[in-house]
C-alpha cells in the first residue's frame, strides 16, 4: 500500500512495532515507518475502541497518537525514529487501565 520515495539507501535503524522488528531510514517519521511495515494502526479511540490512523500528517489533527517507549500521547507524524525505540498502538480507552499521563488516578 504505502512505499518509500527515497532512491538512496540512508542509514537505518531498527525499531520495534507492535513487537515487530523494523529496520527504518534514520530520521523517517514514526507514522512513516508503521505504515511501510504495514501497521497502519495508531491508537484506538477513546469511547468506541475503533482503529485509528494518521489523517493530517502535519501535527494537526492528534489521530496518529502512538506510545513510544512507554509515553503515551505521542504524535507519530512528527516524531522521528531512532535506534532502539518501542513504538506501540496506543490503547487508551474508557474500558482500559492505561494511565492517562497528567490525570492523577
Ligand atoms: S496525523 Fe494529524 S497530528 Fe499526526
Amino acid at each position: 500500500m504505502f512505499s518509500s520515495l527515497r532512491s538512496t539507501p540512508a542509514k537505518t535503524v531498527t525499531v520495534t512495532v507492535n513487537s515487530q522488528s523494523v529496520a527504518a531510514p534514520e530520521g523517517q517519521t514514526v507514522w512513516a515507518t508503521m505504515a511501510l511495515a504495514g501497521q497502519l494502526t495508531t491508537r484506538k479511540a477513546a469511547l468506541s475502541g475503533e482503529d485509528r490512523s494518521a489523517f493530517c500528517a502535519m501535527g494537526v489533527c492528534f489521530e496518529c497518537l502512538v506510545q513510544i517507549d512507554g509515553t503515551p500521547n505521542q504524535q507519530a507524524c512528527l516524531r522521528r525514529v531512532r535506534d532502539g525505540m518501542h513504538i506501540q498502538t496506543q490503547d487508551i480507552t474508557e474500558t482500559s487501565k492505561a494511565p492517562i499521563q497528567g490525570i492523577p488516578e
